[in-house]
C-alpha cells in the first residue's frame, strides 16, 4: 500500500518510518526543503534512539522516501497521514493553521478515493474540520473517509511503541476506511495488539483523556510527596503501596519536578480549553495544571532550603536539562524555570546535559556549560539532580563529594538512596524520601524529625 506522511517532525518521521518497517510504501512530506535535503540523505536531526537506522534501512530498501512536493505526494497515497504541528496559541488553545493549510492541499490535489488520518494531537472536531475543508476546496466531488488515529508514543521509546503499542485507536465514519486501517496495523495482529475501533469524535477525545489522566497521576504523587515531606513519611512505598493495587497500577507515580515536554503540558492546557468551548468548566485538568506550576517552585524553594535560604552569590550545578532523559528536548521542562528562577535570585548556574545543552544555550545563555558532571561539581555550593539520564544514576558519589565545596545534593529525580548518601557526608535533598534532609517549605509546617 503506498501512504503519505504530511509533516516531518518527531510525530511524523516515527509513523513514517515505522509503516516503511511494516512493509507499506511511503511518502513523507515537508515544505522545509533543507529537512527533506538532508533526510533524503539518511540524515536524521531528531534524537530518537533507533531512528536513523530505521530511516536508512527502509530509505535503502525503497520503502520510504522524501519530498516536499506534497501533491504528487497525496496522489499516489490511498491514505494520507496529517502530523504536522499544532501549537498553542497563548489561550491554551490549538492552532490549526497547519493542519487547515495540508487539508485545502489534500482537497485541490485529490483525484481518487482517499483515506485522511490525523495523528497529530488534535482538538475534538478537528477531522470534522478538515473533512468540510476538503469537501469546499476539492474541483469535482471524490469520495473520501477522515479518520483520528491518535499517537501514543512516548520520546526515547517511539520507535518501540509505534512496533509493540498497547492499543491501536481507530475512529472512523465508515466500515471501508477502518478495513483500509487495519490493513495498514496488519503487522500487529501478530503480537495481538488489541484495536479501539470507534466513531472520530470519541478517538480524539482517548487521546486527550489519555494524557490528561497520566498527567493528574503525576501531580497526585507529586502532592502525595510533599505531603510525605511534611510529615515524615517515604513517597517511592506510597506509590507501590498503592500502585500494586491493580486498579491503580505502578507506572507513572514517580515524583520529581513536574511533568514537561511538547505533550502533557500542552494537552492538559487543550483540553480545559475546548471543554470551556463546549460549555463545561473542568474542576481536575486545571488543578493537574497548577500543581505542575507549583511543583516547579516547591523545587526551587527545596534547594533555597539546603542552603540555608539562599543562593545568592553560590554556584549551583545542575544536572540534566531535558524534560525526561534520552532526548534532547527541553520543551517545557521543569529543568529550565527551576535554572531560570536561581539565575534570578542571583546563583551562578554551572550544567551538563549529554544531549540537550545546545537547545539549552539558546534559551539559558548565562549557564556555564560543562563538559561533564564532575566538571559542574568541581567548586560548586550545591549539586542538582533535574534528569534522571542513567549516567547520573551512576556517578562517583565520593568523588562528586570531594569536588563540591559543600557536600549538597539535591536529588529531584529520586535517583538516590537517602541513608546512602548520608553515610557518604552528604546533606541530602529529595523528592518526599524518608531519611532525606527536609528543609522546611513556604507555608509548610516544620517537618517533623
Ligand atoms: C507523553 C505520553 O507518554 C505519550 O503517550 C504521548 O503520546 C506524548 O506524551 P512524552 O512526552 O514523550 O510522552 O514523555 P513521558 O515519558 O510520558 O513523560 C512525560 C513527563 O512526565 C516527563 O517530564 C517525565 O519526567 C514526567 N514523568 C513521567 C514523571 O514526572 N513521573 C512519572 O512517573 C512519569
Amino acid at each position: 500500500m503506498h501512504i503519505s506522511v504530511i509533516g516531518t517532525g518527531y510525530v511524523g518521521l516515527v509513523t513514517g518510518a515505522c509503516f516503511a518497517e511494516f512493509g507499506m510504501y511511503v511518502t513523507c512530506v515537508d515544505n522545509v526543503e533543507e529537512k527533506i535535503a538532508e533526510l533524503q540523505e539518511g540524515r536524521v536531526s531528531i534524537h530518537e534512539p533507533g531512528l536513523p537506522e530505521l530511516v536508512a534501512k527502509n530509505l535503502r530498501e525503497g520503502r520510504l522516501s522524501f519530498t516536499t512536493d506534497a501533491a504528487k505526494a497525496i496522489e499516489q497515497s490511498l491514505v494520507v497521514f496529517i502530523a504536522v504541528g499544532t501549537p498553542a496559541r497563548a489561550d491554551g488553545a490549538a492552532d490549526l493553521r497547519y493542519i487547515d493549510e495540508v487539508a485545502d492541499t489534500i482537497g485541490q490535489c485529490m483525484q481518487d478515493y482517499k483515506v485522511i488520518a490525523t495523528k497529530s494531537t488534535v482538538p475534538v472536531g478537528t477531522a470534522m474540520r478538515i473533512k468540510e475543508r476538503i469537501r469546499a476546496v476539492q474541483r469535482q466531488p471524490v469520495a473520501f473517509s477522515v479518520v483520528s488515529n491518535p499517537e501514543f508514543l512516548r520520546e526515547g521509546s517511539a520507535i518501540e511503541d509505534f512496533m509493540r503499542p498497547n492499543r491501536v485507536v481507530i475512529g472512523a465514519e465508515d466500515p471501508h476506511a477502518i478495513a483500509i486501517m487495519k490493513e495498514l496495523y496488519s503487522p500487529l495482529y501478530l503480537i495481538e495488539t488489541p484495536f479501539v475501533i470507534t466513531d472520530i469524535l470519541t478517538a480524539e477525545m482517548i487521546k486527550y483523556a489519555a494524557n490528561a489522566f497520566l498527567a493528574m497521576k503525576i501531580s497526585f504523587i507529586n502532592e502525595i510527596a510533599t505531603l510525605c515531606d511534611a510529615v515524615g513519611a517515604d513517597v517511592h512505598d506510597v506509590a507501590k503501596g498503592i500502585g500494586l493495587d491493580q486498579r491503580i497500577g505502578r507506572k507513572f507515580l514517580h515524583p520529581g519536578p513536574g511533568y514537561g515536554g511538547s505533550c502533557f503540558p500542552k494537552d492538559v492546557q487543550g483540553l480545559i480549553h475546548f471543554a470551556r468551548e463546549a460549555g463545561v468548566e473542568l474542576e481536575l485538568a486545571p488543578a493537574v495544571d497548577r500543581v505542575n506550576r507549583q511543583q516547579r517552585q516547591r523545587m526551587v524553594h527545596k534547594i533555597l532550603g539546603a542552603l540555608e535560604g539562599t543562593v545568592a552569590g553560590k554556584t549551583i550545578g545542575v544536572l540534566g536539562l531535558s524534560f525526561k532523559p534520552n532526548t534532547d528536548d527541553i520543551r517545557e521542562s521543569p529543568a529550565l524555570d527551576i535554572v531560570a528562577a536561581l539565575l534570578a535570585q542571583g546563583a551562578h548556574v554551572k550544567a551538563y546535559d549529554p544531549a540537550a545543552m545546545p537547545a539549552a544555550r539558546r534559551v539559558l545563555p548565562d549557564v556555564e556549560y560543562c563538559p561533564d558532571a564532575y566538571a559542574v561539581c568541581k567548586g560548586s555550593d550545591a549539586v542538582v539532580l533535574l534528569t534522571e539520564w542513567n549516567q547520573f544514576r551512576a556517578l562517583d558519589l565520593q568523588r562528586i563529594r570531594a569536588l563540591l565545596a559543600q557536600p549538597v545534593m539535591v536529588d529531584l529525580r529520586n535517583v538516590y538512596e537517602p541513608e546512602t548518601m548520608q553515610r557518604l557526608g552528604f546533606r541530602y535533598v529529595a523528592v518526599g524520601r524518608r531519611g532525606a534532609f527536609r528543609p522546611p517549605l513556604p507555608g509548610m509546617p516544620q517537618p517533623a524529625t
